[in-house]
């Protein structure tokens, strides 16, 4: 099916929630070279430091249309997004919808798209958690199931998609987040100075992100967290998530003075990101997307959670998952050093070039 935008064909976008702006940058430029892009923000995101700022830093279209959900419930915030969306693509009427990882922004998205019979593309399909529990299961799996064309970055995820009955349409494309860091790597060496501002020796230092509901909304894992960054031998930098913050505050986690561990900051562009996990000597996260940096730029992972969609990083030896009590995580930390380099599972740095010449047909 295509329908004709001069001689292109048009693509809507959905993006919503930060790691969708860094997986959309390498799509869209790829994109934009074959078809008529629309983009459309939900507004799951609005801070500047995670939404506005990717937009200028990897140098992303500003959106076409900006749909201003913000935060609520699950049900209310997807529901909106529908809403909005629907109203959207009747206007647009592109010739496929495409939709990014697994936030409420993708569901509704292909949600929104199937009922309208517009084909949905899904970008980094096929991961599995196997944890219903985790919000982003019921958002892949859905997704998944109404999708015509299945970009996938991994083996595991194509098999994965063929378990539950999935293959057309199914493609073995690479990884987006691995043609971010290539694109965007010695741009963030020339620019980022956040070693500087920061005071801090490459190799001196760990990293720490954690979002995740299953530990910012337990208040015994937080505590277990963030009592492990406390007694962290090294200086721990940790970029706060909103949800993180909000958590801390009501549960009375009171951290950051000035001189402690771990030291907290506020999100950082995704260039001063590249280069905090670049020479950070080990990185602790529940992060998906930093999982996966961390591998590419080959920095030792203990990822705080008890299971990872990204299963090869722990295979390759290179992630460990931990149960987040301070003695597991401390024990971890000090004691996994991976040697050699990560093998290249995650694509050669052309995915996005794939899933535009694939969705051109
Ligand atoms: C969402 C995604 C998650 C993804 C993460 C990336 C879902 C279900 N979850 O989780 O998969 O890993 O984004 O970061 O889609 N908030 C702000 N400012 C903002 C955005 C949010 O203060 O710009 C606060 C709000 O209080 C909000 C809370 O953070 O209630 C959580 O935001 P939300 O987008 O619902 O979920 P995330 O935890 O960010
Ligand atoms: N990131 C960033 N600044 C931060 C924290 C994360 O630029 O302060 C980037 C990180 O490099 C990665 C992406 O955000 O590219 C990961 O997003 P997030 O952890 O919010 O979500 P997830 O990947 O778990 O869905």
């Amino acid at each position: 099916m295509k329908r004709s935008f001069g001689s292109k064909l048009k693509v809507a976008s959905v993006v919503g929630a930060r790691p969708q702006f860094i997986k959309a940058a390498p799509v869209s430029r790829a994109l934009r070279r074959v078809a008529h892009e629309v983009l459309i923000h939900t507004g799951q995101h609005y801070d500047h430091g995670l939404s506005a700022v990717f937009f200028e830093e990897l140098n992303i279209p500003p959106p076409d249309y900006h749909l201003g959900v913000g935060s609520g419930s699950h049900g209310w915030q997807t529901g909106q997004m529908l809403i909005r969306l629907e109203e959207t693509l009747l206007i647009e009427r592109p010739d496929w919808v495409l939709v990014y990882g697994d936030t409420n922004s993708t569901l509704a998205g292909a949600l929104a798209a199937v009922k309208l019979h517009i084909p949905v593309a899904h970008v980094e399909a096929g991961l599995r958690s196997f944890n219903r529990r985790m919000p982003e299961e019921p958002n892949r799996v859905l997704t998944d199931h109404v999708s015509d064309l299945l970009f996938c970055p991994t083996q595991t995820a194509v098999d994965n998609l063929h378990r539950e009955g999935i293959c057309r349409g199914v493609h073995l494309v690479g990884d987006v987040m691995y043609d971010a860091v290539l694109d965007h790597l010695a741009l963030a060496e020339r620019q980022s100075d956040i070693l500087t501002r920061l005071g801090l020796e490459p190799g001196g230092y760990a990293l720490a992100t954690v979002h995740r509901p299953a530990n910012t909304d337990d208040p015994t894992r937080l505590q277990g967290i963030l009592t492990a960054l406390t007694q962290m031998e090294w200086p721990v930098i940790f970029p706060v998530h909103p949800r993180t913050r909000q958590r801390m505050a009501e549960f009375g986690l009171d951290l950051g003075r000035a001189g402690q561990n771990p030291r907290l900051i506020d999100p950082v562009g995704y260039l001063d990101m590249l280069i905090l996990e670049k020479h950070a000597r080990l990185i602790l996260t529940d992060s998906g997307g930093v999982q996966k940096e961390a591998f590419f730029l080959a920095v030792p992972c203990v990822t705080l959670r008890e299971e990872t969609e990204w299963v090869e990083t722990v295979e390759a030896g290179w992630n460990r998952l931990v149960s987040c009590d301070p003695a597991s995580i401390l024990q971890a930390a000090r004691q996994f050093r991976p040697s050699g380099t990560p093998p290249p599972l995650f694509g050669d740095g052309r995915a996005a070039e794939r899933i535009a010449s694939l969705l051109a047909g």
